[in-house]
């Protein structure tokens, strides 16, 4: 029984994986919300600085990133998933990135399988790694993640529009007590990390009474849960179209005081999000199903080439803007469209 359990769990993670590849394959990655094309960036014909002024770095959590972009949380556990994590390893070192990890719950259910998510750390020995568990677990197992892989971080998934469409998932979901435990007693910073259905002023608001260290504001856009656990389910609970995206939900945080810092993932394809992310507030983004499926189908040297690709980008964005560090980005003129303008005028005031 036991063994089929852990079986039906590593089906399940592996599923995900063909999924979601077939999902961007299909390039099914719209959002009915705002995207990056609803935010303009203005000209400065005279920016008076060279490409080789341009700093990179971003500071986050007390620590300097080399690069305001790292591998996001996907998976871990089953033989796949273990070379698909070393592969993504390999990459973030090469590359001078940090990676997370997925969820670690498997590894903390089923010891035996924590040897590939501890791959990742002897792979990386001094990258900066995420743990990631979901939001229910006990600060008991925050610690036992977060130690398996020597972590320098963890992110605490919330999941609910993930949870309802599938058959067997959770149908609780009281998790703000919880999350403001382990955020006080972990010996790491806690990042609460939606997994794609973004975030309002009112989350925002919850999360700013919490001792929860970063945001990560996980707007739709990217890769869709609700679309992948329909396909793996009977109950035909359809909620494609819902949440924020993740221009709306860098926005509902611009309307709110500003709480802890953001990081913007959901749908990050190009530098160019990632800059446009950075000017809309967020200190760090982050990507998952893009550069999954860039690695099924072209292998890690092109994923390598595509990040190289990305920075060079991004230090060309900021000459263009004339800006020399990632903290200046948040000064940039911007032009926002109609529908923006809307969103913003329908939502301002909401909370605060
Ligand atoms: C195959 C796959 C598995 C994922 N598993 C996890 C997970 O275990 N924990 C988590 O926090 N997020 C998980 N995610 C969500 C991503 O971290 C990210 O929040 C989401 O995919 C949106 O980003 P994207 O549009 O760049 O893919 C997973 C994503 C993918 C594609």
């Amino acid at each position: 029984m036991i063994k089929n359990e852990k079986a039906i769990h590593q089906h399940r993670k592996d599923e995900h994986l063909s999924l979601a590849i077939k999902y961007w394959r299909e390039q099914r990655n719209k959002t009915a919300g705002l995207t990056f094309s609803d935010l303009r960036l203005i000209p400065n014909t005279l920016p008076e600085i060279a490409l080789e002024d341009i700093k990179l770095s971003s500071n986050f959590l007390g620590t300097s990133f080399e690069f305001p972009f790292y591998i996001e949380a996907m998976t871990g556990g089953t033989p796949r998933a273990d070379k698909l994590n070393a592969q993504l390893a390999q990459i973030a070192k090469s590359q001078g990135l940090a990676m997370a990890v997925g969820s670690q719950s498997i590894a903390l259910k089923y010891p035996e399988l924590a040897a590939g998510f501890k791959n990742v750390r002897a792979l990386h020995p001094s990258g900066f790694l995420f743990a990631n568990l979901g939001a229910g677990h006990s600060l008991e197992n925050a610690k036992r993640a977060v130690e398996m892989i020597e972590a320098n971080a963890l992110e605490i998934h919330v999941n609910t529009a993930q949870e309802l469409p599938m058959d067997e998932g959770d149908r609780a979901f009281r998790w703000l007590d919880n999350i403001n435990e382990i955020s006080e007693k972990l010996e790491v910073p806690v990042i609460v990390k939606e997994v794609g259905f973004g975030m309002s002023q009112q989350t925002f608001k919850q999360l700013s009474e919490t001792a929860v260290s970063a945001i990560n504001i996980g707007g739709n856009g990217g890769t869709n849960f609700a679309w992948i656990e329909r396909k793996r389910s009977q109950n035909g609970f359809d909620i494609d179209d819902f949440g924020l995206s993740t221009v709306e939900s860098l926005l509902e945080a611009q309307l709110s005081p500003p709480t802890k810092p953001l990081i913007a993932t959901g749908g990050i394809t190009s530098a160019q999000d990632i800059v446009k992310s950075l000017i809309l507030g967020a200190d760090l983004a982050s990507s998952a199903g893009f550069l999954l499926s860039t690695l099924n189908e072209s292998g890690v040297e092109a994923v390598e080439a595509l990040l190289e690709q990305w920075k060079a980008d991004l230090a060309k964005w900021m000459t263009l803007l004339g800006v020399v560090n990632i903290i200046d980005l948040k000064q940039v003129d911007t032009l926002l469209s109609p529908r923006a303008l809307s969103f913003i005028e329908q939502r301002s005031g909401k909370i605060w």
